[in-house]
């Protein structure tokens, strides 16, 4: 037995403390990194309990029930009157281990090239989309659905574990699409999924891989073709005009197509019946499957959506639908519905991701959409939705921008919480964000959402804002265009 080199109890002192640590842990996490270190060599004894507490500056009894961790852990024996003894060799880090950057796989750099950056800053009006907008959230609803079901969920734990999501939830969702949407759906047909970016990502990785292509729109959302060409697939952009997306630049060789008819994002059309049919007809023509992004279903402002794609051809399009904007982004409430096959397919490999959504809230949303609480509660905020639109609209059309522009000619959705704004000849889209950013106001420009040249435009977000804000918002606009 050796004693430990001349100098090393000097070094024992105590690691910074971590969160939520207890005492003794810290004792033992500070002596186990001694020993690790090799400090401490194998077989060096410690000192006695008195002194080493004292050392340490802790209670006899705080190093007793550290050293008991470490003795159960293998780093030291405790021999009775001989003392403690270190058991294990210590490791010594190699002088100067080099450490390099993280070993990520071409699919993480891919993804971390697709992100899009936002502008950092305190604005007074922020008019930047994808904001959450308060009273989009049926609170009361909620609130009572998930503590009903909070009391239930112990009971049955593994009856309710279903990769696709509980069968209660998706024969809700069904009744719903079929009867608000018109869209063909049955319970099978339906996966729940964390939102429309995990659903996203579970399909581009099952359909997608380097040498195939995808199909998007141009422009459109970035964290949907961050999602598809993360997995290495070529991007085939398909062009958008006034009308939404043009049948004719969609390629042979896509194995997907990924798009938004009901609310073409960002511009904000809707596709009319007759493009709606030539995209189902070339998909079924080259093979392809369409992914349907629903997002602004219930964002509509009329009481009545349009019917979705899906209802056309339900063995062709996969519905993505998402509840963030609704219940709000932290619930992460989505679902797909696809083809049989393909939802065999998803229930296969969702294992290796998450095994399955959130049982609780996917039982909340099984009650409130069944109640008709959400359909209620949706006629309730429509109204507001479009009246804020409506005093966006309004403030743009009367707002004076000086000579040298003469007016706004935003686009009026019918669906969505952001508005489409060309940008009058002459005004780039950068200086647009620089002249408004020093009168205090952000928004979101056109750019990030576009593979190519494109003319200018930036999106308004107005749900989130009240009209105070809004009109507030135009002024400083006219403002920043007129200096
Ligand atoms: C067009 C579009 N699709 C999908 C999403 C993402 O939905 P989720 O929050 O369910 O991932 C968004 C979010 O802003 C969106 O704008």
């Amino acid at each position: 037995m050796t004693g430990p080199p001349p100098g090393a109890w000097d070094v024992l002192s105590l690691l910074p403390d971590l969160p939520g640590e207890a005492l003794h842990a810290r004792v033992a996490r500070s002596l186990r990194s001694t020993v690790l270190r090799g400090v401490l060599a194998e077989g060096s004894r410690l000192p006695g309990h008195r002194r080493l507490a004292g050392q340490l500056g802790v209670s006899r009894n705080t190093l007793v029930d550290a050293l008991a961790q470490l003795e159960a852990e293998g780093y030291v024996q405790v021999r009775g009157r001989s003392g403690t003894v270190v058991s294990v060799p210590g490791a010594p880090a190699p002088a100067g281990t080099a450490t390099g950057p993280l070993p990520l796989s071409a699919w993480a750099e891919r993804a971390l090239d697709g992100r899009v950056a936002d502008a950092a800053g305190e604005f007074r009006v922020d008019f930047r989309v994808g904001q959450p907008v308060a009273e989009l959230y049926p609170e009361a609803a909620w609130t009572q659905a998930l503590a009903r079901r909070a009391g239930q969920i112990g009971q049955q734990p593994t009856a309710l574990l279903d990769p696709l999501g509980p069968l209660e939830t998706r024969r809700a969702l069904a009744a719903y699409l079929n009867a608000e949407r018109s869209a063909r759906v049955t319970p099978e047909m339906v996966m729940l999924t964390a939102g429309t970016q995990s659903a996203l990502d579970a399909l581009a990785r099952v359909f997608l891989e380097a040498g195939r292509v995808a199909a998007v729109e141009d422009p459109t959302y970035a964290g949907a073709r961050a999602a598809l060409a993360a997995t290495g697939a070529a991007l085939s952009p398909v062009r958008v005009d006034d009308q939404g997306l043009q049948p004719g630049d969609l390629p042979d060789s896509a194995t997907l197509v990924y798009t938004t008819p009901g609310c073409q994002y960002p511009t904000t059309v809707a596709l009319p019946a007759a493009r709606r049919q030539a995209l189902v007809a070339w998909a079924q023509q080259v093979n392809a499957l369409i992914l349907e992004d629903d997002y602004a279903a219930d964002l509509h402002h009329s009481a009545r959506p349009p019917a979705v794609l899906q209802g056309l051809a339900p063995e062709r399009v996969i519905l993505l639908g998402t509840f963030s904007k609704v219940l709000a982004p932290v619930t992460r409430s989505g679902f797909l519905v696809a083809p049989p096959e393909v939802i065999r397919v998803l229930a296969g490999t969702r294992p290796l991701t998450d095994r399955g959504p959130g049982t609780l809230d996917a039982l909340a949303l099984a009650d409130v959409l069944s109640s008709g609480a959400y359909a209620r509660h949706l006629r309730r905020v429509r109204p507001l939705i479009r009246h804020r639109q409506e005093v966006l609209i309004a403030a743009l059309a009367g707002q004076s921008l000086g000579e040298q522009w003469p007016s706004w000619p935003a686009r009026v959705a019918a669906s969505g919480l952001h508005v489409y704004l060309p940008l009058p000849q002459g005004l780039s889209e950068a200086d647009l964000e620089h002249r408004a950013a020093r009168q205090g106001v952000a928004l979101t420009l056109l750019g990030p959402f576009t593979g190519g040249d494109h003319p200018p435009a930036a999106l308004l977000g107005f749900a989130h804002l009240p009209p105070e804000d809004l009109r507030e918002g135009v002024r400083r606009l006219g403002r920043a265009l007129r200096n």
